[in-house]
C-alpha cells in the first residue's frame, strides 16, 4: 500500500527498480525503498546532466511538458535556492546517472541548509569529477608506443586512463605498472655524494641511523652517479627528483644539471643526509620526456599543451583519459544539515608545495554542523578527499569507499567535535604526497569516533590521531576519552617505502618533545581497542603496530590483535598514563616487542615516563627479537609490567636468557624490578596459528592468569563496506 502510494508519486522509479546492479559495486547501492521513504516528506529536486535543463524547475525526474530536471549541479543549487519552500524543511536533490564535471568549487552555505545530494536510486551511481576528459579516440600515434593528444587546460600530476593512475615518466621504471602503484615505490636510484660533507654529516653516514648538523646546502641538490641523470635531456627542468628521508619523501624541482650535480629550484624541507640508512640515499626521477619509455607512463608538455602517454595496446579504443584539474568540488561552509549520499567522486587536483597542508580537499567542510557523507565512492583523488576544519561538528562519514588517494582520505582539524567515521573502506592512500601520509588523520577536541573501518595499502601509517595541541590530564572524566579508535582492521601498510610509523599512529605536537616537554598538557586521551593490525613493512625501521610518539599521554591500548609486523607491537615513546592491556601479539620481527621512552623524544634528555603493560600475550617467533632495545630507556619510573604470558616458539632457547629489558634474563628482570611476578613463560595456545586466529584455547595458561580471550575474526573479515 505504502509502496504503491510512493509509486504514484514517482512513477518512473518503479520501472527502474528491476534493473540489475553490478555485484562488485562498492559501496553497494543503499536500499532504494528506504531512500524514497526517507525522502517522502522532503522537497524533492532532480538533476540530469544528459536530459536536463537549468531553466526548468527541477521538480520532476524526467523531461515532460516543458518541465524537467536541472542539468548542472551548480544550476540545480541555484534553482533550489529560488524555489525551495523553506530552509528548515529538508530538500533532496536526486542526481541522475551521468558524468558531472565540476570546473570550480560549488559552495553550499546557509541558503542550502538541510540539503541532501543523493544518487538517484536505481540508476548507476552518478560521477562527480574534477577532470578534463580527453576521449581516448582523440589520441594519435606519436611513435611506435607513444600516443599524443592536445589538452585544453593545464597539466596535472594526477592523470588517469580509465580508472588507472598513469605514472609520470620515471627513472627507474616501475617493475610493472598496475594503475594502482604508489609513486614512492621502487626501484630507486642512489645519491652518490652530498654537496657539503662535514665530520658530523657525510655520505658515509657515520652512525647509520641519523646524523646531525647536515649543512643546509644539502637541501638544494646532490651529486649523482654518472649516467643516472642524462645531460642530453632536452628539458631537465620539467622534471622532479623524489628524495627519500626517514618518515617523509619530498620532491625537488630540477633547476639545472651541470657536471654531476643536480640543483633544485627551491630548497627541500630537510637536508639530504640526515637519515643515511632509513633514506637509503634513494631517489626517483619523474617527468622527463626522454624517460617516457614504458607502459603506464605519461609526459605532459605544459608549454605546447600536449599530453604524451604509453597506454596498454588497444586501451585508447575503449578508455578515456582524465586530467585532474579542479581542486575542490564542494565547500560546505557555515551551514547545517548537508548530506552527500550515494555519489561517486573522482579526479580532484592538488596544488604545488602543499607539503603537510591537508588542503585542498575534494570535499571541504568549513564550520559545518550536522553533515553526513554516506555510501559515496571516492577514487583517483589528487590530494585529500575530505577535510573538516574550523570547528566542524556532528559530522558522520559512514559506508564510503576510498581508492587511490593522493594524500589523506579523511583529515580533520583540531577544533572538530562529535565526529563519526564508521565502516569505510580505504585502499591506497599517500599515493602521491609522502609527508607522513595515512588514510585517516583525525584531530579534534571532543568525541572523535573511528570504528569498523578497513584500511590498507599506504606507504606510511594506516591512521593518524592527533599531531595537535593536546590536553590536560583532567580534560575528560575518568573512563572517557577524546578519541575512540575501535574495531578497525589496518593491514598492508608501509609497503617498504617509508619508516617510523604505526598502523595506528598517535602524536601530540612538538611542544611535547625536547627537554622542556612537560606531559601535564600532553594528554591525547585516546582509547585504541579491538583493532586488528597486521602485515606492515618499513624500508629500514619502525613499521609498528600502535605507536604513541613523543611524550603523548593518556593512551589506552587494549584487546587488539597485533601480528606480522615489521616493528614493535606497541610503542610509547615517552609520556604518562599509557596502558597496553590484554593485547594478543604474534611477534615475527627481529626488533623489539615494546618500545619505551628514549632520549630522542627529549632531544638528548630523557623525559619522565609511566606506562603499564599488563595481561598481554607475547608470542615470539623470531629468535633475534627482544622485549626492548638499547635506545629505549627509563631512569625515573620503571614500567609496570605484569600478568603477561611470554612464549618463544623456536628450539633455540638462548633468547630467554636476555630477552627482557636491558638484556636481563627472566629471573634478573623479575628480581631487580619486581615486574612480571605474576607473568608466565608458556605456550598461550592461540586457537590456530596458521589461520591467524588469536583467540585463546580453553586450556590456555593465559586464561588461568586472568587474560581474556579476544575474538576479532569479524573485525578482520567484516570491517569496511566492501
Ligand atoms: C648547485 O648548488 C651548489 C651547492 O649549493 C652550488 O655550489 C652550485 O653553484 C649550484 N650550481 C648551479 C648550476 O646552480
Ligand atoms: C576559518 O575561518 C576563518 C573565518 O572565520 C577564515 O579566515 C579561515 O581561513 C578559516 N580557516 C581555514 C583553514 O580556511
Ligand atoms: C640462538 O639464537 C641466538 C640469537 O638469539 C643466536 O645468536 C645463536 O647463534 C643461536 N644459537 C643456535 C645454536 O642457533
Amino acid at each position: 500500500m505504502w509502496k504503491n502510494a510512493l509509486c504514484l508519486l514517482v512513477t518512473f522509479i518503479c520501472f527502474l527498480r528491476g534493473s540489475t546492479l553490478s555485484q562488485k559495486l562498492c559501496p553497494p547501492r543503499p536500499d532504494e525503498d528506504l531512500i524514497f521513504r526517507a525522502t517522502f516528506a522532503h522537497d524533492r529536486f532532480y538533476v540530469d546532466v544528459e536530459h536536463g535543463n537549468d531553466n526548468w524547475n527541477g521538480r520532476i525526474s524526467f523531461p515532460a511538458d516543458g518541465e524537467g530536471p536541472f542539468k548542472t549541479l551548480s544550476g540545480a543549487i541555484d534553482g533550489i535556492r529560488k524555489s525551495r519552500t523553506s530552509v528548515r524543511k529538508r530538500a533532496t536533490l536526486f542526481v541522475r546517472s551521468g558524468n558531472y564535471f565540476v570546473s570550480k568549487p560549488i559552495v553550499l552555505d546557509a541558503r542550502d541548509k538541510y540539503l541532501s545530494l543523493v544518487g538517484y536510486p536505481g540508476d548507476e551511481r552518478p560521477l562527480l569529477s574534477g577532470a578534463h576528459k580527453i576521449s581516448g579516440k582523440n589520441f594519435e600515434p606519436f611513435n611506435q608506443n607513444v600516443f599524443v593528444a592536445s589538452i585544453n587546460g593545464k597539466c596535472s600530476n594526477h592523470i588517469f586512463l580509465g580508472r588507472k593512475r598513469l605514472v609520470r615518466a620515471r627513472k627507474p621504471n616501475l617493475r610493472r605498472w598496475t594503475g594502482q602503484d604508489m609513486t614512492g615505490q621502487g626501484p630507486y636510484l642512489k645519491i652518490k655524494h652530498m654537496f657539503h660533507n662535514s665530520f658530523g654529516c657525510n655520505r658515509k653516514g657515520s652512525g647509520g641511523f641519523r646524523q646531525e648538523e647536515c649543512h643546509w646546502g644539502n637541501k638544494n641538490g646532490f651529486e649523482f652517479k654518472k649516467g643516472d641523470i642524462d645531460h642530453k635531456w632536452s628539458n631537465p627542468e620539467t622534471g622532479n627528483i623524489l628524495v627519500f628521508h626517514a618518515w617523509t619523501a619530498e620532491r625537488g624541482n630540477i633547476k639545472s644539471v651541470v657536471g654531476n650535480h643536480v640543483n633544485f629550484t627551491s630548497s627541500l624541507r630537510s637536508p639530504i643526509g640526515n637519515h643515511p640508512k632509513p633514506s637509503g640515499w634513494r631517489y626517483i626521477i619523474e617527468h622527463i620526456f626522454e624517460e617516457l619509455d614504458t607502459t603506464g607512463e605519461y609526459f605532459c608538455d605544459e608549454k605546447r599543451k600536449l599530453l604524451f602517454i604509453i597506454p596498454p595496446s588497444e586501451a585508447l579504443k575503449h578508455e578515456d583519459v582524465f586530467i585532474s584539474s579542479t581542486r575542490t568540488l564542494f565547500i560546505v561552509q557555515n551551514t547545517k544539515g548537508i548530506e552527500f549520499v550515494d555519489l561517486e567522486f573522482r579526479h580532484s587536483n592538488d596544488r604545488a608545495k602543499v607539503k603537510y597542508n591537508p588542503r585542498p580537499a575534494l570535499l571541504e567542510f568549513n564550520k559545518a554542523d550536522v553533515a553526513s557523507i554516506y555510501h559515496c565512492a571516492f577514487s583517483n583523488v589528487g590530494h585529500t578527499a575530505i577535510f573538516l576544519y574550523n570547528s566542524s561538528t556532528n559530522v558522520k562519514i559512514a559506508g564510503n569507499s576510498f581508492y587511490n588517494i593522493g594524500y589523506i582520505a579523511i583529515s580533520t582539524s583540531s577544533g572538530t567535535r562529535n565526529l563519526l567515521i564508521r565502516r569505510n573502506t580505504f585502499e591506497g592512500c599517500g599515493v602521491w604526497n609522502m609527508f607522513q601520509p595515512s588514510c585517516i588523520h583525525v584531530r579534534g577536541m571532543k568525541k572523535i569516533i573511528v570504528k569498523e573501518n578497513r584500511i590498507s595499502y599506504t606507504p606510511y601509517a594506516g591512521m593518524r590521531i592527533g599531531s595537535q595541541q593536546t590536553f590536560k590530564q583532567d580534560y575528560v572524566r575518568e573512563g572517557e576519552y577524546v578519541f575512540y579508535i575501535e574495531k578497525n582492521d589496518v593491514r598492508n601498510y608501509g609497503l617498504g617505502i617509508l619508516n617510523d610509523f604505526g598502523g595506528i599512529y598517535l602524536s601530540p605536537n612538538v611542544a611535547c618533545s625536547g627537554p622542556e616537554a612537560t606531559s601535564t598538557f600532553c594528554h591525547l586521551h585516546a582509547r585504541v581497542a579491538f583493532n586488528t593490525i597486521h602485515h606492515s613493512s618499513a624500508y629500514y625501521y619502525g613499521a609498528h603496530g600502535i605507536y604513541g610518539d613523543l611524550a603523548v599521554s593518556s593512551l589506552t591500548v587494549e584487546k587488539n590483535w597485533l601480528y606480522n609486523l615489521d616493528g614493535a607491537a606497541v610503542v610509547f615513546l615517552c609520556g604518562k598514563r599509557n596502558f597496553a592491556l590484554n593485547n594478543m601479539i604474534y611477534h615475527i620481527d627481529k626488533s623489539r616487542v615494546l618500545g619505551t621512552c628514549s632520549v630522542i623524544a627529549g632531544r638528548g634528555v630523557l623525559l619522565k615516563q609511566d606506562l603499564t603493560f599488563k595481561k598481554n600475550v607475547i608470542f615470539v617467533s623470531n629468535v633475534y627479537a627482544r622485549m626492548w632495545r638499547p635506545l629505549d630507556e627509563w631512569i625515573y619510573d620503571v614500567p609496570q609490567v605484569d600478568g603477561n604470558v611470554y612464549y618463544f616458539s623456536h628450539e633455540n632457547s638462548s633468547q630467554v636468557f636476555d630477552f627482557f629489558p636491558k638484556y636481563k634474563s627472566w629471573n634478573e628482570w623479575k628480581s631487580s624490578t619486581f615486574n612480571d611476578l605474576r607473568s608466565v613463560i608458556d605456550n598461550p595456545q592461540y586457537w590456530n596459528l596458521a589461520g591467524k586466529d588469536y583467540r585463546l584455547k580453553r586450556t590456555s595458561v593465559a586464561r588461568q592468569i586472568g587474560i581474556q580471550s579476544v575474538d576479532l575474526r569479524k573485525v578482520r573479515s567484516r570491517s569496511g563496506i566492501c
